[in-house]
């Protein structure tokens, strides 16, 4: 039997967005070195999927500015799937340039976010995503699409759950291979998480959807629990709990990678990562930022060892 074969199978699939949701958000500017030590910290802890970089308007988002350089430059380990999100036809032909393995769409669920996230309206962006789709597809490189604020937007407030499973639906026909749902700004209670995923699995198959939660209010890790008990086994985390949302006002990061990976392990649920390896990404991170991240087992763990 081979080493991969005799390797325990993984549980639950965490998506590491830190270099991007993360990093597009911090007021610090980290150089393409920085980014590329991140990347390549976290692809020897054992994570599958990456999401390395944005090829958006660098006028909306500077911080994403150098994610050509930086997919160029990373080490890309065997096995490893390193994404970037791409919000239009060009911003997809830069990351193909780059040799992105994956790419990721986006789509807001109410108008106000959509206009402030992409300067269009819903139908507009669904416009804009399938082209992106069907060309990303054509070029054999899979999709991954986002949906955000599907528990709540900081401009209109609550949101229908019946919306966001009509959009869901619609990424899918388009070609996008799993929809991950974002509390964007983190309102959301495990009873709406657990709500809104027991409403699309009426619809959908539970091993479409993945979970992106912000941990604005501290709901993220009880969300989370709440969904895992109804199938989900797809979570986007954020190394050191990096981030929030440059349109939403207020937002905080995240779900750091290392308290969910500790909640699994407790869990007996295997993620296939090792936990020294994300705290040496941590305080790696950490010390580029100047600040202290926001993972709870982070700051224990690295409090016993020093
Ligand atoms: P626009 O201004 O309407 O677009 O922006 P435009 O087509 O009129 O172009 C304006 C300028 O941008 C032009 O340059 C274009 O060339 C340039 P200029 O002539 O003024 O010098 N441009 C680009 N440059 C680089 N790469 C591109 C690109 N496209 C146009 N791909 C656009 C429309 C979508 C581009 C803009 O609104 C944008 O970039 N938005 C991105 C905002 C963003 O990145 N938000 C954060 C990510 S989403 C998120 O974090 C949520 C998520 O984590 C899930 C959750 O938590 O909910 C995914
Ligand atoms: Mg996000």
């Amino acid at each position: 039997m081979s080493k991969v074969q005799q390797q325990e199978a993984i549980d639950i699939r965490l998506v590491e967005v830190g270099p991007r949701d993360g990093l597009q958000n911090e007021s610090v500017n980290l150089d393409v070195d920085d980014k590329i030590r991140l990347i390549n910290l976290l692809s020897t802890s054992g994570l599958q999927n990456i999401e390395s970089g944005s090829f958006v308007s660098p006028k909306w988002v500077p911080q994403m500015a150098n994610s050509a350089e930086v997919l160029q430059g990373i080490s890309r380990k065997p096995g490893v799937t390193y994404s970037a999100l791409t919000p239009n036809a060009r911003g997809l032909e830069d990351a193909l340039a780059v040799s992105s393995d994956e790419v990721a769409v986006f789509a807001a669920v109410t108008e106000t976010f959509s206009q402030r996230n992409t300067n269009c309206s819903i139908q507009e962006s669904l416009q804009r995503i399938e082209t992106v789709v069907k060309q990303s597809l054509a070029a054999n490189i899979p999709v991954r699409g986002y949906l955000s604020c599907v528990l709540g937007c900081p401009y209109e407030g609550s949101v229908n759950p019946d919306v966001v499973l009509k959009m869901a639906e619609q990424l899918l026909e388009f070609g996008c291979y799993e929809i991950s749902l974002g509390d964007t700004i983190g309102v959301g209670t495990p009873v709406d998480a657990a709500n809104l995923i027991k409403k699309l699995t009426e619809q959908l198959p539970v091993e479409r959807l993945a979970v992106h939660f912000h941990d604005t209010y501290g709901q993220a890790l009880a969300n989370i629990h709440a969904v895992l008990a109804l199938g989900v086994t797809v979570i986007d985390t954020s190394i050191a709990g990096l981030g929030g949302c440059p349109y939403a006002k207020g937002a905080s990061g995240n779900v750091a990678t290392e308290d969910v990976v500790y909640m699994l392990d407790g869990m007996n649920l295997n993620t296939g990562l090792d936990m020294s390896t994300l705290l040496q990404a941590n305080r790696f991170i950490t010390g580029k930022l100047g600040r202290a991240g926001s993972s709870r087992a982070a700051a224990a763990l690295l409090s016993i060892d020093s």
